[in-house]
């Protein structure tokens, strides 16, 4: 038998994500939150290379106008550890020089170090051929992030669980977005742990995240491929948090709407604000307005795009 030639490297490319719907249920006793949310993939996206190496190691540059300052290099990099997690897992000798190029903002509630993660799995898992496809990967990449099994998969699709179990959304037409990203990331933990100090100190029961109206709202408005629908129905639940901890983020909310914006959100747990548009002009022209006051922050965004796959391999000689 033939076996498949040696790569020398491989880039493999891997989305940013938007909720549409971000449902948080009370605290579990692991640290999570019970999530329901609808994850779409914009065209955004993280491109690692992984080269053949000796040993372990990251390199990290901006694309796009994206600031890399304070992306660790070390074992906190979500690249390195899925590359160390998935070399141990399977038994690989030898290791990985891991060269990524961001384009989505760090700390922006967009995924961008879990669609690192989900681009470096694909990468090394390509790179010494061990074919493990998207559901082993995905369950490596739940160890690594709750988002990860998203970024692998792409397009549109529920989560549960943590946000990690996955099922595909019938999505019938793009939908063109506007991104306000902030000048300052958010901490995740910090935006739930804020959540649960608001809810605590509104005394209000919690509510379960419960695949209930506000699910069937969202999937009618993507099978309709009506944008109106779908901005009349995005929702999340850490956007109160997050504008609490960036209360800019509510002026960037409000001029959003001024803009003429379908409608906004919190992405994730921000800071990054989504403004959905009705089509590719409108977009532009929501953009277009917005960049007297915020420059080089906006940015326009299209979804749902594939998730994490090779883009190139060059074999080794
Ligand atoms: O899994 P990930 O590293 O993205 O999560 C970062 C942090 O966000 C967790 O440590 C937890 O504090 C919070 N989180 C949560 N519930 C989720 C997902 C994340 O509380 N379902």
């Amino acid at each position: 038998m033939l076996s498949a030639p040696a790569q020398a490297a491989v880039t493999a490319r891997a989305p940013a994500k938007v909720n549409l719907l971000l449902e948080v249920g009370p605290l579990r006793d692991d640290g999570y939150h019970d999530l329901l949310t609808v994850f779409q993939a914009l065209d955004l996206a993280e491109d690692v290379t992984a080269t053949a190496a000796d040993g372990f190691s990251v390199e990290v540059e901006g694309a796009g106008g994206v600031d890399v300052t304070g992306v660790p290099l070390d074992e906190r990099n979500l690249a390195l550890r899925a590359a160390l997690l998935l070399a141990e897992r399977a038994g690989v000798r030898g290791g990985v020089h891991l060269s990524v190029r961001k384009g989505v903002p760090v700390a922006g509630g967009m995924a961008g170090g879990s669609a690192d993660a989900a681009a470096a799995l694909v990468a090394c898992d390509a790179l010494w051929q061990l074919h493990l496809g998207l559901d082993a990967l995905g369950e490596l990449g739940a160890e690594l992030g709750a988002d990860v099994p998203f970024c692998l998969h792409g397009r549109t699709a529920v989560g549960t669980g943590r946000g990690d179990r996955l099922v595909p959304v019938l999505t019938a037409a793009p939908f063109h977005w506007v991104l306000v990203l902030a000048g300052r990331g958010l901490s995740t933990p910090a935006v739930f742990a804020e959540c649960d100090r608001l809810r605590e100190v509104s005394g209000a029961p919690v509510p379960e995240a419960d695949a209930g109206e506000r699910l069937r709202a969202v999937e009618a408005a993507l099978r309709a491929g009506d944008p109106a629908a779908l901005g009349a129905a995005l929702a999340n639940d850490l956007q109160e948090a997050a504008c609490s901890l960036a209360p800019e983020l509510s002026g960037t909310l409000a001029a959003g709407a001024a803009a003429g914006a379908l409608a906004g959100l919190v992405s994730g747990s921000g800071p990054t604000v989504a403004l959905l548009a009705a089509s590719a002009p409108h977009a532009r022209r929501v953009a277009a307005a917005l960049r007297p006051a915020l420059g080089e922050r906006v940015r326009t965004a299209t979804g749902p795009v594939p998730g994490a796959r090779v883009l190139e391999a060059v074999r080794a000689r």
